[in-house]
């Protein structure tokens, strides 16, 4: 069997070193090209490259979509903090390339966002969303809270407060909604157990994407297929 050949960018880093090791015990995917920040870009190397994973920073983003589109190569993206700018860059590149991205890989955060769609009915309640994260994350709310804020709001037709953002220790991500009446709360809650979870969901993301027509996706389209 001909193995995928990923492209992993930033492989020094926490969530880095986390798909080196998830594509290390997967017999169906290799790593191909980890391309740190310093090393001299490859052009030859990089056109044999069947997806490419990204979780760097911002700064990163254009010219790992500019590089991937030379050669059609899909882009699964996990980096969050992202301007407008930034989220208007996947959408362009998404007409040429698949293109997948998501704030948060993992499959709990992805069936939590569906569920969301369930408190329409109770849209008349106070909403609140809550994270936790360790105290190296660069970006606050994280992007998992915002996500999660901009399906809620979808859901219940009106604006709701800023997630509150909690930094400490080494927590790798909690996220809470509270849905809050008179008479009654309803909390949903999602803890990371560790970093594998966001790398598992970003390795099971690339072995789908490559079999995707261009278009931008998200971790819940692996889930429940794409939105028409
Ligand atoms: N979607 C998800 O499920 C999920 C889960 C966890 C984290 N994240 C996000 O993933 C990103 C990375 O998180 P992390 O904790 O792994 O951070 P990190 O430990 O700081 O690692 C980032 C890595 O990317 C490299 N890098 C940064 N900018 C680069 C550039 N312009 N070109 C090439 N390489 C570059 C860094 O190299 P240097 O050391 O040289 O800067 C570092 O090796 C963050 O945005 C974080 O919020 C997403």
């Amino acid at each position: 069997m001909k193995k995928i050949k990923v492209g992993v960018i930033g492989p020094a880093g926490r969530m880095g070193k986390e798909i080196v090791g998830v594509i290390d015990s997967n017999p169906r995917c290799e790593v191909f090209y980890p391309l740190n920040r310093d090393d001299k870009f490859d052009a030859k190397k990089a056109k044999q490259v069947d997806v490419w994973i990204d979780f760097s920073s911002p700064d990163a983003l254009k010219d790992v979509l500019k590089r991937a589109a030379e050669h059609k190569t899909p882009v699964v993206c996990g980096t969050t903090g992202f301007s407008k700018k930034e989220k208007d860059l996947l959408a362009q590149y998404s007409k040429k390339i698949p293109v997948l991205w998501s704030s948060n890989m993992s499959l709990g955060v992805a069936v939590l966002n569906e569920t969301l769609k369930n408190l329409s009915a109770i849209s008349h309640f106070d909403f609140q969303i809550e994270e936790i994260h360790h105290n190296r994350k660069k970006d606050k709310p994280s992007g998992t809270a915002i996500t999660l804020q901009e399906n809620l709001e979808k859901a219940v037709g009106k604006k709701l407060p800023e997630a509150l953002a909690i930094r400490g220790g080494g927590v790798f991500g909690v996220h809470k909604v509270y849905s809050m009446s008179d008479e009654e709360v309803l909390v949903f809650e999602h803890s990371a157990l560790n970093r594998t979870v966001f790398a598992k969901g970003a390795v099971m993301a690339a072995e789908w994407l490559v079999k995707q027509k261009p278009g931008l996706y998200q971790i819940r389209d692996v889930l429940f297929g794409k939105k028409a």
